[in-house]
């Protein structure tokens, strides 16, 4: 083995990579398409008639504007929670996992079946499907407390390199030492979230890494996964909802009703795994990191609906004893259309 560079995959590679590993049939594939989305993999579908697979390769550098490592191993990790969430979820809640070069960090992975559309798409064309945020939500409940329980889940995600690498030195660590009057909210959110480890955290649980079907909804990208505070998921899809009510205030009342199912629906007749105060407090954090962290909302450039977001994250950090309710009060009052004259 040569100290060259590992090889980054691409369209014209990828084909001769799957069949010198004998994976897939052993032909041309009819289609090979890049699947857009993040910004630190290598994500392309190969189609065959008869099979497909995703291929996705980390990237050694982040396509953002700023520097922000973050270790290759983190793929590894992926696989790791895919094939764990294979046997704690119903069937059909997450790819296969197909094949790992852990030596060139790919990961190759079943297709999500067609009938299927990225959650994100749906809801940034103002299609709200309440269901689904319900299906979001009890998907959720049902990881968290499904891998409670599990010890040997607790080792095995042990690592906090994907939490702080991935989350909390480009978000918070970042957005305190731009919002300095902030700043102390925001460690004391950080702090929780190291101490408070009790489940399987997902760490990118976004409507981009969500696929909705009519009946279900599948998961993808467990690249920041870690045994963690369950607070994070429900907030960071709960930021995501928020940031598309300033950012089209038009479907605000729609964003806030799927964040209020979400939550109704992940809560459930017991007590959740997350304690609402900390989703609270993680919500206003991960709104503020939105703005001023490393990997900015690409949707988010109204100044604005920007400013939207800035205030809804300052009351939520610099209030005690908000509920999320009271939160989503604020968020679709904020956003409600200015009052015409009488
Ligand atoms: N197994 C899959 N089946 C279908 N589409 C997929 C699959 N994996 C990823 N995608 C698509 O590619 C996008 C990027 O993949 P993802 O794993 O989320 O990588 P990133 O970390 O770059 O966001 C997803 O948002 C989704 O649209
Ligand atoms: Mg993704």
């Amino acid at each position: 083995v040569s100290g060259a560079a590992p090889t980054l995959l691409t369209q014209a590679s990828v084909a001769s990579f799957l069949r010198e590993r004998q994976i897939g049939p052993p032909r041309a594939p009819d289609a090979i398409e890049p699947l857009s989305g993040g910004i630190s993999n290598i994500v392309l579908r190969i189609a065959w008639p008869e099979a497909c697979i995703v291929v996705k390769q980390s990237l050694p550098q982040l396509r953002v504007a700023e520097e922000w490592t973050f270790d290759r191993a983190r793929l590894l990790i992926e696989r790791d929670c895919m094939a764990t969430l294979g046997t704690l979820l119903p069937a059909g809640s997450v790819p296969d996992v197909v094949f790992c070069d852990e030596d060139r960090y790919v990961l190759g992975m079943t297709c999500a079946p067609p009938g299927g559309e990225v959650w994100q798409d749906a809801l940034l064309a103002g299609r709200v499907d309440v269901a689904t945020a319900g299906r979001v939500g009890a998907l959720l409940r049902r990881l968290h407390v499904g891998a409670a329980a599990r010890d040997d889940l607790r080792e095995r995600f042990a690592s906090l390199m994907p939490l702080e690498q991935g989350r909390l030195d480009p978000y918070h660590r970042t957005a305190a030492a731009r919002n300095p009057d902030l700043a102390a909210a925001i460690e004391a959110d950080v702090a929780r979230l190291l101490e408070n480890r009790r489940t399987l955290v997902l760490g990118d649980f976004s409507p981009k890494n969500v696929i909705a079907y009519p009946d279900r909804v599948l998961l993808l990208d467990f690249e920041v996964a870690h045994w963690g505070d369950p607070a994070f998921d429900a907030a960071f899809m709960l930021c995501h909802l928020v940031l598309k009510a300033c950012s089209r205030p038009v479907d605000a009342t729609a964003y806030v009703r799927a964040a209020r199912e979400l939550w109704a629906a992940y809560h459930g007749d017991e007590p959740a795994l997350a304690r609402e105060a900390d989703v609270v407090d993680e919500l206003g954090c991960l709104l503020l990191c939105r703005l001023d962290g490393r990997s900015p909302a690409e949707y988010l450039t109204a100044p604005d609906a920007r400013e939207r977001v800035r205030a809804i994250a300052r009351t939520i950090l610099l209030t005690d004893d908000l509920s999320l309710s009271d939160v989503l009060a604020l968020v679709e009052t904020t956003n409600e259309p200015a009052r015409s004259p009488a």
